[in-house]
């Protein structure tokens, strides 16, 4: 009854949660439109244009406000918080449907430090982020004369706005009003709006944003067919090597069970099948392996979900819903952690499951809140705007607490109580085997790093389309090619942990648990160093 009840009242407050949070998705996306309804002009970041991942609020440049102060109403969502959306008000008066002539809003009193503060941005390429129901404008600060000498702002904001019956599907946005920056004067800044009708659909009004033929160039597809080939290959000469090295062992095997007791002990015995007493050992730290298991199969299931979700949904037309979908996946999921986590650790023997179940619930939460808070304390110093609110910070801590714990102890208890008897084909040898001498390229060691070339191989490209939405201004979209790609990855990587196990269990090494999951993760070194390459190589 106890663990009823520790299973179900949690549960329920999850449910209640997740609820929540789906009618939060839900009421997000309506978009719909009346006659002089007003329309809000979101003033989102300003950065440099080299440098996607360097953005800071867009009134930390002395813009000024337009004159309307107050709006209906905002809202912001975890994802776009933890993004660094920091969504100001511009201050502009924009009504659907409604033309607005040239209007000054706003006066700049550029004194000293505002123009200095002007001309760096203006130096360094700056370029701000609007949103206008959710569709992104950017638009750039400045000019610079040729020899450099002269600062120029722009300051006049020219909106095209597309609208398709009672919805907006198109925005354009002009800069014109060169202004010289001479400091002690009066810069006045000034916005018109028009509306035209457009035939673009509203589901396709991200469509200009994608880049069809940089994410559907035929380098893409190629390289998709050809680690597809790669598999068909390695799945051939993985079977192909196993089938007939597997079959000769057992005859060898068979024909040495016919010989008598005496006869054996001579016989040069060696391979795999001298470790069958020692195999189903325990690997070293049974509570940290069973941990990464769990966790991996969790993040697995993340992943398959979000890319499946965001084939079905194009999840890049809402800021920061992807972020928010792959949290809640995460929270949801996490009875697959404590399950695989916590059966592999009872199977082993393991007694403290209460650790192994904190552990492998906030393995993952941990690493990612660590590196993401360390990050934030240098986003304050600067004053970036990727700086995480202290409220978003609580709220994550608190999905940790009463979401991802919860429902890893319902899928821990699961776990253990469903498969965590070892009933392992045969038994565990008293006394450990000693491992013999062997080659050095049989090291554990190096089968783990060599383990991960070949997974690396069949994802690299698609990496470099990754890191390339990551660092440029280029909406990630094609899921279909990441879907394809993490199946291919998933094979390769079944493929080369089989072999490296045998291998290792041939050279009559039984440790061979840590090696198999290592000799996979150690894909994750390789995608980690390409990253290197990546943004030393091929940013600016
Ligand atoms: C925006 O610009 C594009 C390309 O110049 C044009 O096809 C489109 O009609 C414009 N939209 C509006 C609303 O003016």
């Amino acid at each position: 009854p106890a663990f009823f009840f520790e299973a179900v009242f949690p549960s329920s407050l999850v449910s209640g949660y997740f609820i929540l949070l789906l009618l939060e998705v839900l009421a997000a996306s309506h978009h719909f439109y009346t006659d002089k309804e007003e329309v809000v002009l979101w003033m989102n970041t300003v950065g440099p244009y080299h440098n996607r991942q360097e953005t800071y609020k867009y009134f930390s440049l002395p813009f000024c406000v337009g004159t309307k102060k107050t709006i209906s109403h905002y809202h912001e969502t975890l994802g776009e918080a933890l993004q660094g959306v920091e969504l100001e008000f511009s201050g502009l008066d924009i009504k659907f449907k409604e033309e607005v002539m040239q209007t000054t809003y706003c006066d700049i009193e550029l004194d000293k430090p505002k123009r200095d503060a002007f001309v760096y941005a203006i130096k360094n390429h700056y370029w701000y982020q609007m949103y206008i129901d959710d569709l992104p404008i950017w638009g750039i600060v400045g000019e610079a004369d040729e020899n450099g000498e002269d600062y120029y702002l722009w300051t006049y904001k020219k909106l095209e706005i597309g609208q398709n019956g009672n919805r907006i599907v198109d925005v354009n946005l002009t800069s014109e009003g060169k202004v010289k920056l001479v400091p002690n004067t009066r810069i006045p800044m000034s916005y018109s709006v028009k509306w035209k009708k457009s035939d673009v659909k509203f589901e396709d009004r991200f469509d200009k944003y994608l880049d069809p033929s940089f994410f559907q160039h035929r380098i893409h597809w190629f390289s998709i067919f050809n680690s597809f080939m790669m598999v068909i290959f390695l799945v051939g000469l993985v079977s192909m090597i196993l089938m007939r090295t597997l079959r000769k062992d057992y005859a060898r095997y068979s024909k040495e069970e016919e010989m008598d007791d005496m006869d054996r002990d001579l016989g040069d015995e060696y391979g795999w099948k001298q470790v069958h007493g020692d195999v189903f050992r325990p690997s070293s730290h049974p509570l940290i392996f069973s941990s990464l298991i769990g966790s991996g199969c969790q993040i697995f299931s993340v992943s398959l979900i979000v890319i499946i979700l965001a084939m079905i949904e194009d999840l890049y037309t809402e800021r920061g819903s992807m972020l928010s979908t792959a949290i809640f996946v995460y929270a949801a999921t996490s009875p697959v952690n404590g399950y695989f986590g916590g059966s592999l650790y009872a199977k082993q023997g393991g007694r403290r499951w209460i650790k192994q179940m904190f552990i492998g619930a906030f393995l993952i939460p941990a690493m990612v809140c660590g590196t993401a808070f360390f990050i934030n304390f240098i986003a304050i110093y600067y004053h970036a705007s990727r700086a995480i609110p202290f409220g978003t910070m609580v709220a994550v801590c608190c999905i940790c607490f009463f979401v991802i714990l919860p429902l890893n102890l319902v899928g821990t208890i699961l776990g253990r109580n469903l498969s965590g008897q070892p009933n392992f084909p045969c038994r565990v040898n008293a006394v450990p085997r000693p491992i013999p001498e062997k080659k050095w390229f049989m090291e554990p060691a190096v089968i783990v790093c060599l383990g991960g070339i070949l997974p690396f191989g069949s994802i690299f490209i698609e990496m470099y389309f990754i890191f390339t939405s990551f660092w440029a201004y280029k909406i990630y979209y094609v899921y279909g090619f990441m879907m394809l790609v993490l199946v291919i990855l998933c094979i390769v990587t079944v493929c080369v942990t089989i072999v490296c196990t045998y291998f290792l269990l041939n050279a009559e090494d039984y440790r061979w648990q840590w090696t198999s999951f290592l000799s996979a993760a150690s894909t994750a070194v390789y995608v980690y160093m390409y990253s290197f390459y990546y943004y030393f190589f091929k940013t600016k």
